[in-house]
């Protein structure tokens, strides 16, 4: 053993030294190295695990099919098996269906957790007993893909003995009862992992509750025919389907689990391989003690989490549609933003040559090719080295240098996207997200304010709103929001150099951003749907829609920013633009133009417009203590009760000892974090607070079941 740790941590050390010798310039491709490293470490190994006890592996390689015989091993560990299904719908649902009930017969110790907010999922769980729950608080995108960093962090909060991750259509045999129970006994944490075996077809099937295994005859069976010639050439060894772990103190690898989706991605290797060069566990492959198959499913690719959701109709080819980004291009995209964060010397990428791996060196124009054949046969021939090289050229037609970045994107090769983004246009997501009326809720945001964007948009996540967009007006915040999961579109004529941190109240940034505000909105009212303006420094108590949408036409529904305890909130530039409800119809529109039009002239923020042009300069226009009413148009103003939407003066709210608490007493539907100046005393403000939603250092939503992690959240 001891001889095998000191093997691995070579291959650490070599695989880290290696990222330090290089040159500064071959940068940013840091993928590269994870990959490599984790073919050599990974292989190593497997090396690891032909050296443990052997009793231990034999116990192991002896696996008893008689199902019987696992549920004797009664008194071993209790096992929480995680997934995330597709939706339980025709052939997709079928095999998810076979495949749950073969863990559930596995041992009465197995509690299933599925990951879904679908309906289709929480009938199955009913269908098949108390030992299947459903667990829907978890990031998901806004197609219901759910995020793998999220799946792990819940599955850590699980207090059963092993833990255990898989896909949702593996179906597992016996022999992991007793080869979970074996591992269990080990006097270290460890971390397993197992890669299945393809096929297309089972003879065998199980009975209602998963009990027993049945041949088509449904006579019990011992051996399925699948595992009687079973070896390893069988085993697609790259694809690593299930992951196991005890409930140990140690974690699983230094760091954070980039935001990855679940589905056909790296993030299984990723952590396999961070595991092996953190050397925190034992890592071993247990794909020759643990019998899996993986239903080789016609129906695979292209369905997709949300299954109300079809690919949008203008693209060509597959690796247009959201799973695929989402899969693949997505993951490479979260593996180079980790490492640009982590600020990791020298960032790799890898790519497929001639059916190998490769690794790329832009500076010297050279592919190493890798053969996984070689590295599977490691132990048998000696050190490790590159099998061949070749010019760049040779493999790659169209090679692509992302400028900025200085990431190379082989485009052809992997088949992806040059740039991350949606294939959807406005009037696709605005049909896809509006709600039965028709409504929209627009957030409009530029990059220095992602992590309020974050928290907003986990804080309507939690009230189970789902009918919002996000107006992106840079590119970065654009590919932060996809690379979240939200519903995101590029506003074309965003204005320039707003990305900066001083774009706050008052500064001429914040006057372009916010006339680009209306600009949208005017956009959106005109396409037919009616728009819930509101600002990401917005903390949502409950949905405010339901009053909002009561007023009707004609009439903009906006926030009074008046400070003074008494006294009408209708008085001159008062009205908080931040908040307004606009209905899509004839007279807002002519309103909003109007609105547009003299902001377009003015040198100050849109704000003031919305009251000069609305209620008229001076307040000429105003009706009693808290309406407007603009004559060209017949456009009226409603200003919002400040008890129910306070603004940021408003009682002083934001230095109760309590705001939340002292909010929901008052019944407020939202509560603005404005009246303060400077980005980092408003981040503070609602961070301590605790109207603050997003883990920034994790990227993802603070859930129910998770600790709340302040101390690092921007
Ligand atoms: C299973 O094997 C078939 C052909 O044998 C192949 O087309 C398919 O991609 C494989 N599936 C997986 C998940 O490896
Ligand atoms: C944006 O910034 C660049 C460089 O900082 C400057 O040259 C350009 O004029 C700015 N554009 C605007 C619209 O302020
Ligand atoms: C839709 O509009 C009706 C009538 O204004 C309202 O009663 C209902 O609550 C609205 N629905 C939502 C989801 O806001
Ligand atoms: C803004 O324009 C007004 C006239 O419309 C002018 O009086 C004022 O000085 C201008 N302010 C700035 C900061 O340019
Ligand atoms: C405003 O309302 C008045 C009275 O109902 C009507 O005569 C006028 O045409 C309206 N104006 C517009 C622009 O709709």
């Amino acid at each position: 053993m001891e001889y095998l740790n000191s093997l691995v941590k070579m291959a650490t050390n070599y695989c880290v030294s290696f990222s330090f010798i290089s040159n500064k310039k071959v940068l940013h491709l840091g993928l590269w190295l994870i990959w490599l490293c984790g073919f050599l470490l990974i292989a190593l190994s497997f090396y690891a695990t032909q050296m443990l006890p052997s009793s231990f592996m034999d116990q192991m390689r002896n696996p008893q099919f008689i199902i019987q015989s696992s549920l004797a091993v009664s008194g071993g560990p209790t096992i929480d098996i995680f997934t995330a299904p597709r939706p339980f719908v025709g052939i997709v649902g079928e095999r998810q269906g076979l495949a749950v009930r073969s863990w559930l017969g596995l041992s009465a110790k197995i509690t299933v957790v599925l990951f879904s907010q679908e309906p289709s999922v929480f009938s199955f769980a009913d269908s098949v007993g108390s030992r299947v729950l459903v667990e829907p608080n978890i990031d998901f995108t806004f197609l219901g893909t759910p995020f793998f960093h999220s799946m792990v962090a819940r599955s850590q909060t699980s207090s059963s003995d092993i833990i255990v991750l898989i896909d949702p259509d593996i179906v597992l045999m016996p022999d992991i009862i007793p080869s979970l129970a074996h591992a269990h006994k080990l006097d270290q944490d460890w971390l397993l992992y197992a890669s299945p075996k393809n096929t297309s077809h089972l003879s065998f099937s199980f009975d209602g509750d998963g009990k027993q295994f049945m041949e088509m005859d449904e006579k019990s069976i011992k051996v399925p025919k699948e595992f009687a010639t079973q070896s390893r050439l069988e085993r697609s060894c790259e694809i690593i389907s299930i992951l196991a772990w005890n409930n140990g103190d140690v974690p699983l690898h230094k760091g954070n689990l980039p935001p990855f989706l679940f589905g056909k991605g790296i993030h299984y290797h990723w952590i396999v391989t961070e595991a092996l060069s953190s050397d925190f566990r034992f890592v071993f492959d247990a794909s020759w003690t643990i019998s899996s198959l993986i239903l080789d499913n016609p129906g695979h690719l292209g369905y997709g989490y949300h299954h109300s959701v079809e690919a949008p109709k203008a693209s060509t080819s597959e690796s247009n549609s959201w799973e695929s980004i989402g899969n693949s291009h997505l993951a490479m995209l979260y593996g180079t933003m980790y490492f640009h964060e982590a600020k990791l010397p020298n960032l790799f990428r890898s790519v497929e040559c001639g059916g190998t791996f490769a690794f790329v060196n832009s500076a010297l124009d050279t592919v190493y090719i890798l053969d996984r054949r070689y590295l599977l046969s490691l132990r048998h021939t000696g050190p490790f080295t590159f099998v061949s090289r070749r010019k760049i050229s040779d493999c790659i037609n169209i090679l692509e240098q992302d400028k900025r970045n200085d990431i190379y994107v082989l485009k052809d090769l992997l088949k992806l996207p040059a740039a991350v983004s949606l294939p959807f246009t406005l009037e696709h997501l605005l049909s896809l997200r509006a709600d039965g009326n028709r409504t929209i809720v627009l957030a409009v945001a530029a990059n220095s304010y992602k992590e309020m964007l974050m928290s907003w948009a986990c804080r309507l996540h939690h009230l189970q709103i789902s009918n919002y967009l996000v107006c992106a007006l840079d590119e970065e915040i654009y590919e932060f929001s996809v690379s979240q999961g939200l519903p995101v579109f590029k506003y074309d004529h965003a204005p320039a150099n707003i990305s900066s941190d001083d774009c706050h109240f008052g500064t001429e940034c914040f006057q372009r951003v916010s006339k680009t505000k209306s600009r949208v909105v005017l956009l959106i009212l005109k396409l037919g749907f009616n728009v819930l303006m509101s600002d990401v420094d917005i903390y949502w108590f409950k949905n405010p829609l339901p009053l909002l949408s009561a007023f009707g036409p004609s009439v903009l529904v906006a926030q009074s920013d008046e400070f003074k305890i008494t006294g009408p909130i209708n008085l001159p530039r008062r009205l908080n633009s931040g908040f307004y409800y606009a209905h899509s119809d004839g007279v807002t529109i002519a309103g909003l133009e109007k609105v547009v039009a003299h902001a377009a002239k003015s040198n100050l923020s849109e704000q003031p417009s919305f009251y000069d042009v609305l209620c008229g300069e001076g307040g000429f226009n105003r009706l009693g203590d808290n309406r407007c009413f603009e004559p060209e148009t017949n456009l009226s103003v409603y200003f919002l009760d400040r008890d129910l939407f306070p603004n940021g003066a408003y009682q002083d709210l934001w230095a109760e000892n309590d705001v939340k608490a002292t909010c929901i007493k008052k019944g407020c539907y939202i509560l603005h974090n404005n009246w303060i100046s400077g980005k980092e005393k408003k981040l503070e403000r609602q961070v301590t607070s605790g109207l603050w939603e997003y883990d920034s250092s994790y990227r993802m939503c603070l859930q129910v079941w998770q600790e709340r992690r302040f101390t690092n959240y921007f």
